[in-house]
């Protein structure tokens, strides 16, 4: 079994002062909430602020909680007004970088050609990427969801060695559970998990899928985190709305680390 990872997604949220004195909230709320060890208990936990805040986040966090990005640019370093690059990410102490997320292909015609290359560049530059995917509701009724997801993760995927493959986790994000409430029943969650194990499973390897960490992502929250968790093809959750609140957040790493060692 892969080990958990609790990732807070903060989307472009908080001011600079609210992301440092949050460092402090969630580690108290942790040791409330019953955590006893993260390293013990099997689960990571990542956390990705805006951009802006990285580098004196890196210091701050120092090795607690894994630095995380919500993003890289698919430029080579040069004349690329406002973008900045996984090396640079790398360079201000970031660990990991969501890759894909369906905002960014929205808001950003972020294409899957563009996530490729960004996690190439992302897996040179030694970050962990996680790499989003997952279908609209339109897609889901049509029936076609199965053929999209595989879509974005073959095309972003295809290309990558084992070892490679060995460092990225994947984040099924359903756009229609993300921001509005309605999460994907267990079952959807796990049928949709299972399949991109399969496919995984065709590409790299069954030993590789069977290792690679595949996140639920689209209103996660404490009341139905562990459920989640509880299936046996969901390794932990990409958290939105949720990760901005440290109470809300050290629930669902609790849920993720009662999964991962039944007491
Ligand atoms: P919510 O948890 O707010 O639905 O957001 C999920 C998400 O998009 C994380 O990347």
């Amino acid at each position: 079994m892969a080990k958990m990872l609790v990732a807070g997604n903060w989307k472009c949220n908080k001011l600079f002062n609210e992301a440092q004195l949050f460092v402090d909230a969630l580690k108290t709320a942790l040791q409330n909430a019953g955590d006893t060890s993260q390293k013990d208990q099997g689960c990571d936990v990542m956390i990705a602020p805006p951009s802006p805040y990285l580098a004196a986040w890196a210091q701050q966090i120092n090795g607690a909680f894994k630095v995380g990005a919500q993003h890289c640019s698919h430029v080579e370093p040069g004349a690329h007004t406002g973008d900045f690059t996984a090396d640079m990410l790398a360079s201000c102490g970031v660990d990991m970088v969501i890759l894909g997320h369906s905002e960014r292909r929205a808001d950003h015609a972020e294409t899957d050609q563009h996530v490729a290359t960004q996690l190439r560049h992302a897996l040179d530059a030694g970050l962990r990427p996680i790499l989003c995917c997952g279908e609209s509701l339109e897609c889901r009724e049509s029936g076609a969801h199965h053929d999209w997801v595989q879509g974005q993760i073959t095309a972003a995927t295809a290309d990558l060695s084992a070892a490679d493959m060995s460092r990225v986790d994947i984040a099924y994000e359903p756009i229609w559970a993300i921001g509005t409430g309605v999460t994907a029943s267990t079952m959807q969650a796990q049928e949709m998990h299972a399949f991109i194990r399969s496919i995984i499973g065709e590409l790299h390897g069954d030993e590789l899928a069977s290792a690679t960490r595949i996140l639920y992502g689209g209103s996660c929250k404490p009341s139905n985190a562990a459920e989640l968790f509880a299936c046996p093809d969901v390794d932990g959750g990409l958290i939105g709305g949720a990760a901005l609140d440290p109470v809300s957040f050290a629930a669902i790493v609790v849920a993720a680390q009662s999964t991962a060692c039944p007491t």
